[in-house]
């Protein structure tokens, strides 16, 4: 223990075992001796401790990595509460009682919220290189699927088409704010808390600056009993994975839906499908549903820290040991979320021609049509009302919209004539969108070109 001069008993065993993190604060060994290391040599550089004894202990704490990198030092089995407590009294193992300088003018509660910025710097970073990953595989699926038309939906009914290349841009745009959120995350997670001290600072001379340099951190925090107690960065980085797996979960919903025989338009690789016990002609999308389900860990873990940290008094407390396994469980997930969407796209089958003949002349041209007779004079309104009347009469003849002559639209209203066909043309009913931010595919060419030139 750290701790025990004041003590006359040791700590009950249970107890222990219920206090301690190691098991999982293992995830942050590397950045502890990271702040460890710039904190001896720090020590060593203001004249806290001689040179000499820096240099020795940064030497045991770059031991200590390598036997743990060999296998040669197991911190689960050293009975400590955490791995900070492990590292400290394994080095006192290793180089005796000048391990015991190193605490100088240092607390856990600065040591832990250091090292765990940096593991939350870092971890966002990766989180950031694997969705480009996701993002690139998904422009480059785009520019085969330009004209690859699906319905679009609003309420998950019909609404006006759209192509495939549209529907994984719109992917490639959400994925675009979960770099960004990521990107605020380590923006404001690039605070040295190092100097801190338990809340109140030190009496020692320690050079704050050279710390937060020395860790790659753009500042050093400005009060201390804030700088030990903050777990904003915790809870941003965690309400990043979580919108991040929402906007997964909402895709791998899509593949479910498309890979059912009603819709029948992707095929996904058996390498990422897997069979039923009972019923031989099942090929279940598992991995879809599995992220799907992921989420609901994810968006739990958001709430598991923010509300542990609703009421604590300034300024430590020990709930926020508890901010350790959500972060630590939403990075895994999230990161292998993203790994598996990559993979599920990697090899999906897609029926191109699915919606071709499906959608000539379908309802879902209606909006095309009242933009027809806008064209024609008539005012929206109007014509909204009109071709409403056109579809319920289509609907009641059982016909499609292509299907109706033109005397049967001018029941409706004269203005229409022969013209009114090509409203239903689905191989030009991309075409005709003008606006930036439609599904033109002349438009989505060029703004693939810019997307890959962003991303080469
Ligand atoms: N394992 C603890 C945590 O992560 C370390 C900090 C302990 N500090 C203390 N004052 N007991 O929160």
């Amino acid at each position: 223990m750290l701790w025990g001069g004041r003590f006359s008993k040791d700590i009950d065993k249970f107890f222990l075992d219920f206090s301690s993190s190691i098991q999982f604060d293992i995830n942050l060994l590397k950045y502890d001796l990271m702040v460890s290391r710039a904190h001896a040599k720090m020590l060593g550089q203001s004249g806290n401790i001689t040179k000499d004894e820096s240099r020795e202990i940064v030497n045991g704490l770059d031991l200590i990595e390598a036997q743990f990198v060999a296998g040669n030092w197991n911190p689960l089995e050293d009975n400590q509460e955490d791995i900070h407590s492990a590292v400290e009294n394994y080095l006192t193992k290793l180089i005796g009682d000048v391990a015991g300088k190193l605490h100088t003018a240092r607390s856990r509660n600065d040591q832990v919220a250091t090292g765990f910025r940096l593991w939350v710097k870092d971890s966002s970073r990766q989180l950031i290189d694997k969705i480009v990953e996701l993002q690139k595989a998904f422009i480059d699926l785009s520019e085969q699927h330009v004209e690859t038309i699906i319905p679009g939906y609003t309420h998950l009914q019909r609404a006006q088409p759209v192509s495939l290349a549209f529907h994984l841009l719109a992917y490639v745009e959400m994925f675009e704010r979960d770099k960004t959120r990521l990107l605020n995350v380590i923006r404001d997670a690039d605070v040295c808390p190092l100097g801190s001290g338990a809340l109140a600072g030190t009496t020692l001379n320690i050079d704050r600056e050279y710390t937060a340099k020395e860790l790659g951190f753009s500042k050093v925090s400005s009060n201390a009993l804030d700088s030990i107690s903050d777990r904003d960065f915790v809870i941003d980085f965690l309400n990043a994975c979580s919108v991040g797996m929402m906007h997964l979960s909402r895709l791998c919903e899509e593949l479910i839906l498309w890979s059912s025989s009603e819709w029948s338009f992707i095929q996904m690789d058996d390498s990422v499908t897997t069979g039923s016990s009972l019923m031989p002609q099942k090929k279940n999308p598992d991995a879809a549903e599995l992220i799907r389900g992921k989420y609901g860990r994810v968006q739990g873990n958001y709430i598991a820290v923010s509300s542990m940290m609703k009421s604590l008094p300034l300024s430590y407390n020990r709930d926020m040991q508890e901010d350790k396994e959500p972060a630590f469980d939403s990075f895994t997930t999230f990161h292998n979320s993203l790994h598996l969407t990559k993979m599920m796209f990697n090899n999906i089958s897609i029926n191109v021609d699915r919606f071709k003949d499906e959608l000539e002349g379908d309802y879902i041209f209606a909006t095309d049509l009242a933009d027809y007779l806008v064209s024609k004079g008539i005012p929206f309104r109007k014509a909204h009302q009109i071709v409403g009347e056109a579809v319920s009469y289509a609907i009641s003849q059982n016909k499609k919209l292509n299907e109706l002559s033109v005397t049967e639209f001018q029941q409706f209203d004269q203005v229409f004539d022969n013209s009114v066909y090509g409203c239903f043309d689905v191989s030009t009913s991309l075409d005709r969108k003008k606006s930036f931010g439609s599904p033109n595919p002349a438009l989505l060419r060029q703004q693939i070109q810019k997307l890959k030139s962003k991303f080469s």
